[in-house]
């Protein structure tokens, strides 16, 4: 290929590259930073929408499935961030509808602000953004009795636990839920670690500080599964998109369903007490 014909494709129109779907607002995309203003891509955040509109078609589902009503849907995205997921899901799915409110949740009060004032300036009137954490949003007098859908993408640490706490008192009909790094287990696991060594072959399994980190990781989710499905939720787990876009990857979709699986909580139980880590259970998982 010739030089120019090089630069004319890298110059291709940041639009069609990102292969958007119809009606999706570019301006709102510039204004996210995704697209520069001459409408190419930043590639730093390309990854980053690909995540966002994979989600968005899980979620799209979800929110077509809900019992319509005239105030629409509820959504609550926790450790929202900049708020990309909030700002897509509006674009694509509330602003047509006309109705219902999407609620972003986070600590980082710049953010918010930067968050509200691009919602004024695009007239994106039903998103509202709390300077609040996931933990203390479920107290708020403001925020709806229930709520719909929740989500948290990549929400730090416990505040995956403190969305799904939200959604349990908001009795959620769906929970959108792509885990973070995890450092609560991890740091039992740590605690506990030279007797469980001496007690157990199971303990090799968290004897080097990498594998501790990554079993953390992998038994707290295998826990908010187990807890989910005790508190009535049908729970699926699944890759959100390849493992070369993010280590961060898994998302478990929970619906709830009423039915309170006995043998989930007494599984979840179990493992507390063979990892030693049953001063979690007050904590994260009350009401079993
Ligand atoms: C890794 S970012 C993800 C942001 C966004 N969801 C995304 O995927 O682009 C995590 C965000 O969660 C926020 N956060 C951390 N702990 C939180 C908590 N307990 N409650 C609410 N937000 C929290 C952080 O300030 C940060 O903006």
């Amino acid at each position: 290929m010739k030089d120019g014909a090089m630069k004319d494709s890298a110059m291709k129109d940041g639009a069609t590259q990102l292969d958007l779907r119809p009606g999706q607002s570019t301006e709102l995309l510039k204004e996210l930073h995704i697209l520069t203003r001459e409408g190419r891509i930043n590639q730093d955040s390309r990854r980053k929408l690909k995540q966002v509109l994979h989600l968005y078609q899980f979620i799209e589902k979800l929110l077509a499935q809900l019992p319509q009503a005239p105030e629409g849907p509820t959504l609550a995205d926790h450790g929202a961030g900049k708020s990309y997921l909030g700002f897509i899901l509006y674009d694509l799915y509330f602003k047509d509808l006309g109705a219902g409110r999407i609620y972003g949740i986070e600590t980082r009060a710049e953010l918010v602000e930067r968050s509200q004032a691009l919602a004024a300036r695009l007239g994106f009137e039903r998103m509202s953004f709390l300077n609040v954490s996931a933990a203390d949003a479920s107290g708020l007098d403001t925020l709806p009795q229930r709520f719909d859908v929740v989500t948290a993408l990549h929400a730090c640490d416990t505040a995956t636990d403190d969305a799904i706490a939200f959604g349990l008192r908001k009795q959620a009909q769906h929970m959108v839920l792509v885990p973070c790094c995890q450092a609560e287990v991890a740091a039992c696991l740590r605690r506990d670690k030279a007797l469980s060594l001496s007690r157990t072959p199971l303990a090799e399994l968290w004897r080097h500080p990498l594998h501790t980190r990554e079993l953390g990781s992998q038994l707290t989710n295998v826990l908010r599964c187990l807890y989910l499905e005790a508190r009535g939720y049908q729970v699926t787990v699944t890759e959100l998109v390849g493992w070369e876009h993010s280590l961060k990857n898994e998302l478990i979709l929970a619906t709830h369903t009423g039915h309170r699986k006995r043998a989930a909580s007494d599984r979840l139980r179990s493992l507390l007490a063979e990892f030693g880590l049953q001063g979690l259970e007050p904590l994260r998982y009350p009401d079993l």
